[in-house]
């Protein structure tokens, strides 16, 4: 990794820009459950050129402590797969951690992003439609 980066919190509309452009051209910026999920950025020079958000829910999109999803992740195209996705993912889930007993990650993947989610441990669960990909880490035994 070349790229001189750093992290931090975002706010839910520091997403938007990266939302529209990488996830929903369609312009669809909101997802359920928006205001209570944690935003992170990955940041280049001032600009925020990864996003990733986490939300405390289950796989049938109840709350549950423990169980973390992780939903509209992306890279800047022009930065796509030089490692900032990886680097992204391996801070939020060092903070995740310090903030909460993980039971169980998961998230519904593009294609792009099976590679990234399988270094982290989520396996294929199954393929939920044309680009959607059920991944998890399934239940996680107690830490400590
Ligand atoms: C998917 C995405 C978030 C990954 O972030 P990234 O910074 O591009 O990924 P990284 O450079 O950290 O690479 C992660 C892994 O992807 C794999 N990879 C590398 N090049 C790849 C390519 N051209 N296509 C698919 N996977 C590739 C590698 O296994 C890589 O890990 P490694 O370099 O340690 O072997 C990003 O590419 C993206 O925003 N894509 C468009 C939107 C999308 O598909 N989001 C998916 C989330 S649902």
């Amino acid at each position: 990794m070349n790229l001189k980066l750093s992290f931090r919190k975002l706010e839910l509309t520091e997403t938007f820009d990266l939302r529209k452009r990488t996830l929903n051209p369609d312009g669809t910026l909101h997802r359920p459950g928006d205001e209570e999920a944690m935003h992170f950025g990955a940041i280049l020079n001032s600009k925020i050129i990864g996003i990733i958000s986490l939300y405390q829910q289950n796989q049938n999109e109840f709350l549950e402590e423990g169980h973390w999803r992780i939903r509209g992740m992306a890279v800047d195209p022009k930065f796509q797969y030089q490692g900032v996705g990886t680097c992204l993912l391996d801070y939020v889930l060092s903070r995740l951690k310090e903030v909460s007993q993980i039971r169980q990650i998961w998230c519904k993947s593009r294609e792009g992003g099976v590679a990234l989610y399988t270094k982290f441990g989520l396996k294929v669960v199954r393929k939920l439609s044309e680009d959607s990909i059920l991944m998890s880490t399934g239940y996680l035994p107690p830490a400590g």
